[in-house]
C-alpha cells in the first residue's frame, strides 16, 4: 500500500511517504531560500518522497534565528523556483508549513497567549491568510498550517489556555475558535481546490495537558471545517522545557520533547496510538480526512502494517529521511537493505536547539547534506571482520577491524541475537567499536557487524562473536 498513489483534494501523491516539516537552520536570519536550503529539498525530491512538507516558515516578522519566511511577497521568487524545480525533477508533491509563534527571550521570559489582544488575534488570522495565498503564488501544491507543539494556535488548543474570553477557558469550543477562524480565512484566500492541511498534537505530553479525549474532538472539528489532511504529532511544549541560563527556552527538552522526537530509548512507532484513535473517531463520525502518523517509523514493514491496520493513511518519516533521503526510492526499487538507517540519537534535534545547521550524525563529518552516490561496490573486510566481544564494567564491549571501500566507509551496523533468537540491528556507529549497555547477566548474546558506504552498500556479515554474560 505504501507505494499506491494517494489523492488529497487536487494533488495526487506518488506514494504515502510524507516528510513532516523539519526545521533545517540552513537559511540565514533573512529567511530567504539559499543554496543549502535548495539542495536539502532537492535531495528529498530525488529520493521520491510522496509529500515534502517544507520546514516551518514564519508568517510574521518576529525574530527567531535562522528560519524561512513567507511573511512578505519578497520571499515568493526563491520559494517559487524551489517548488518548480522539485516538480521538474520528481513526482513528489510539496507544501510549506506556515507558522505563527510568540516571542521568547534569553532571560527565559516568553509571551503568552493570554497577553494577546483581540486586535493581535485578528492580525494572526490575517497573517495566516496572506501566507497561504503566497503559498499558492509560489506554485506549491498546497499549504500546511502549523497548529502543533509550542506555537500560537497550539497554545490556544491547549488545556493550558487560561484566557477568559471567547478564545479560551475550559470549553473546547472556545479553545478551537482561533483554529476555526484561521481555517476560514485561509480557505477564503486560496479557494476550495487548493489542499490545506494541518498539523497538531494528538497529546500534549505535559502535566494537565490534553490527550486523545480532546484531540479526537479537535480532529473531528478540523475534518468538519474542511481541512484536506490532518498530520498528528505529539508534545513539544514550553511548559516542561528545561531552563538553561542565558538560553531561550527550547520546547523539546522535557518529556513532551521526547514525545515529539522519540529517541533511541523508545520503541518504534511510539506515537501511533494517537493517529489511530483520531482516525477511528473521525471515521466513525463519517469523515475520511487523511491522517498522517509519525514518530520513529523507518521500516517499510512497520509502515505497511500501520496502513494495513488502518492506524494512519499516510506515513510521516522525518529523521529517517534526513538520515537517508533516498529511502523511498530504495524501498520502491527493492533495495531497502541499502537504506542508511536512522538510529534516533537526536544529534539533529541538538543542532536545531543550538540554532546550528541541522545535519545527521550518521553523515560523514562536516557534511551539510546527505551523501549522494550511485556506487555499487560493497565494503570489504580484510579478513572476516575480526569481531570480538568481552565483558567490561557491566557491559559488553565489541571491537572489530576497519573495513575498506572504493569510496568511503560511512559506518557500521551492529546486529545482536539474544538467547538464540533472531538477529536484530541494534545500533549504528561510525568507528569500529561499540558498548552494549542493554545486555544483562544470565543471558547469551551473539553479534555480527556490517560496514556500509556512502551509497548504503553493506558489506557481508562479519564473523559472529558469542558471549555469555
Ligand atoms: C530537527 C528537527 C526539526 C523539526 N522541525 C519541525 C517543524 O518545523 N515543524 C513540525 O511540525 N515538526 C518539526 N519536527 C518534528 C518532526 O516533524 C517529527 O514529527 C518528529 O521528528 C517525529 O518524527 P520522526 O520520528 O519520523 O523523526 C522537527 C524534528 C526535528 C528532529
Amino acid at each position: 500500500m505504501l507505494f499506491e498513489p494517494y489523492k488529497i483534494n487536487s494533488m495526487t501523491l506518488p506514494n504515502r511517504i510524507v516528510l513532516p516539516a523539519m526545521v533545517t537552520r540552513l537559511s540565514g536570519e533573512d529567511g530567504f531560500v539559499n543554496k543549502e536550503i535548495h539542495d536539502r529539498y532537492i535531495r528529498f525530491a530525488k529520493g521520491e518522497v510522496g509529500l515534502i512538507v517544507v520546514e516551518a516558515m514564519a508568517i510574521h516578522t518576529a525574530k527567531s534565528g535562522p528560519l524561512l519566511r513567507l511573511s512578505d511577497d519578497k520571499f515568493i521568487p526563491g520559494l517559487r523556483d524551489l517548488a518548480k524545480e522539485i516538480h521538474e525533477i520528481s513526482p513528489s508533491k510539496v507544501v510549506p508549513q506556515i507558522i505563527h509563534f510568540l516571542k521568547v527571550a534569553r532571560s527565559g521570559w516568553r509571551q503568552k497567549i493570554q497577553d494577546l489582544s483581540i486586535a493581535d488575534i485578528k492580525g494572526i488570522i490575517k497573517n495566516y491568510g496572506e501566507a497561504a495565498y503566497r503559498s499558492a503564488e509560489c506554485g506549491f501544491d498546497g499549504v500546511e498550517l502549523h497548529m502543533a507543539h509550542a506555537y500560537t494556535v497550539s497554545s490556544f488548543l491547549s488545556r493550558k489556555n487560561t484566557r477568559r474570553d471567547e478564545y479560551g477557558g475550559k470549553s473546547i469550543e472556545n479553545r478551537m475558535r482561533l483554529m476555526c477562524e484561521v481555517y476560514e480565512e485561509v480557505r477564503r484566500s486560496v479557494g476550495k481546490d487548493f489542499p490545506v492541511g494541518v498539523r497538531f498534537v494528538g497529546e500534549e505530553g505535559i502535566k494537565g495537558g490534553y490527550s486523545t479525549e480532546d484531540s479526537k474532538i479537535i480532529a473531528l472539528k478540523m475534518a468538519q471545517l474542511g481541512f484536506d489532511y490532518i498530520s498528528v504529532s505529539a508534545g513539544g511544549k514550553f511548559e516542561d522545557a528545561v531552563k538553561k541560563e542565558g538560553e531561550p527556552p527550547y520546547p523539546y527538552t522535557g518529556y513532551s520533547g521526547d514525545k515529539c522526537m522519540p529517541g533511541s530509548q523508545y520503541p518504534d512507532a511510539y506515537n501511533i496510538y494517537l493517529p489511530e484513535a483520531i482516525k477511528k473517531y473521525i471515521n466513525a463520525n463519517g469523515y475520511n480526512t487523511p491522517i498522517v502518523g509519525a514518530g520513529k517509523i523507518s521500516k517499510s514493514s512497520t509502515a505497511e502494517e500501520i496502513l494495513e491496520n488502518g492506524q494512519a493513511d499516510l506515513i510521516g518519516m522525518a529523521r529517517a529521511l534526513l538520515a537517508d533521503p533516498d529511502l523511498p526510492k530504495k524501498i520502491r526499487e527493492g533495495r531497502e537493505d541499502k537504506v542508511v538507517e536512522c538510529i534516533y540519537w537526536n544529534i539533529c534535534k541538538g543542532l536545531d536547539e543550538a540554532f546550528k545547521k541541522v545535519t545527521c550524525g550518521l553523515w560523514p563529518k562536516g557534511a551539510v547534506q546527505a551523501p549522494e552516490s550511485n556506487d555499487e561496490s560493497i565494503p570489504e573486510w580484510e579478513t572476516d571482520g575480526k569481531l570480538k566481544a568481552e565483558i567490561k564494567k557491566s557491559a559488553i564491549h565489541l571491537k572489530w577491524e576497519t573495513a575498506t571501500d572504493d569510496e568511503e566507509i560511512m559506518g557500521y551496523d551492529v546486529f545482536r541475537s539474544e538467547n538464540g533468537l533472531d538477529f536484530e540491528r541494534i545500533y549504528a556507529v561510525k568507528r569500529p567499536s561499540y558498548q552494549d549497555n542493554t545486555a544483562f547477566s544470565g543471558n547469551s548474546y551473539s553479534y555480527f557487524v556490517r560496514a556500509y558506504d556512502l551509497a548504503g552498500n553493506k558489506s557481508v556479515k562479519s564473523n559472529v562473536a558469542e558471549i555469555r554474560f
